[in-house]
């Protein structure tokens, strides 16, 4: 799979280089692209922001370089034949929310352009257009403001491409996590069994396989009932159901 990304901090995915997500670039899983909007630009100032129609506080990206940027990396408008198969990606506050099963759903796409708006976001037009040519997604990471929708498109290309199969080494750790089964995730233990005094629950050293699932099913109700009841379907009535099948 291959992320593309257009920013105008090219140096803020210099992580993308550590840990599993590396490894998976080093291996050939995963292919990286950064590419600077700015080379896009032709003024002496390597412009990209302009003052907003209508007025208002704040700068707005301009068209012109992002229309560049996806003729290069989607190929130039006149010869697009039909749409690319590529995904794009604009990261901004006001898109739908980020996920893990819209990570899912990504994970299984052959690439993604992630575009990060900076200011006030980019001319409204750019979406428009792109949209003609690519499937076009604008995701929000969450209900906050960043400066920039380079650490959202950070944490949505971690987020995906752990998804992708043969970055992490043991697929079965992607299966007990939070968000996967809808639920929030059960907490876990480790050696010793008893720390300054606090003790590792019983029921996870009885070798008792049947009744840790219980248990672990009925903490990941518990949390999220208490932490995130909006997870759960009609006041959680469903998931308890559901716990109590054999
Ligand atoms: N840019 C600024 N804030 C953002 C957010 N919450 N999600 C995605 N992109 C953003």
């Amino acid at each position: 799979m291959r992320f593309d990304i257009v920013t105008i901090f090219p140096e803020f995915f210099g992580v993308l280089d550590v840990s599993l997500l590396g490894k998976a670039r080093r291996d050939g899983v995963l292919e990286l692209g950064v590419h600077d909007l700015r080379q896009w630009t032709h003024d002496r100032h390597r412009t990209v922001d302009d003052t907003p129609y209508g007025g208002g506080a704040g700068m707005v990206m301009k068209p012109e370089p992002w229309g560049e940027a996806f003729d290069a990396l989607l190929g130039p408008d006149e010869d697009a034949a039909g749409t690319s198969d590529a995904v794009v990606v604009f990261t901004t506050p006001a898109g739908t929310p980020f996920t893990q099963s819209l990570a899912r759903e990504l994970a299984a796409e052959r690439r993604i352009v992630f575009a990060c708006g900076r200011y006030e976001g980019i001319d409204a037009r750019v979406v428009e257009h792109v949209a003609t040519r690519a499937r076009v997604l604008e995701v929000s990471l969450g209900d906050y403001v960043l400066n920039g929708g380079e650490v959202a498109a950070m944490a949505m290309i971690e987020a995906i491409g752990r998804l992708v199969p043969g970055v992490v080494g043991n697929p079965e750790s992607l299966v007990e996590e939070s968000h996967e089964s809808g639920l929030l995730e059960h907490p876990s233990y480790t050696k010793p069994r008893v720390w300054r005094g606090l003790e590792v629950p019983g029921v996870l050293h009885g070798g008792n396989h049947a009744a840790v699932a219980a248990w672990r099913r009925e903490q990941a109700l518990e949390r999220t009932r208490r932490v995130r009841p909006d997870l759960l379907p009609d006041g959680d009535g469903a998931e308890r159901t559901a716990s109590r099948q054999p």
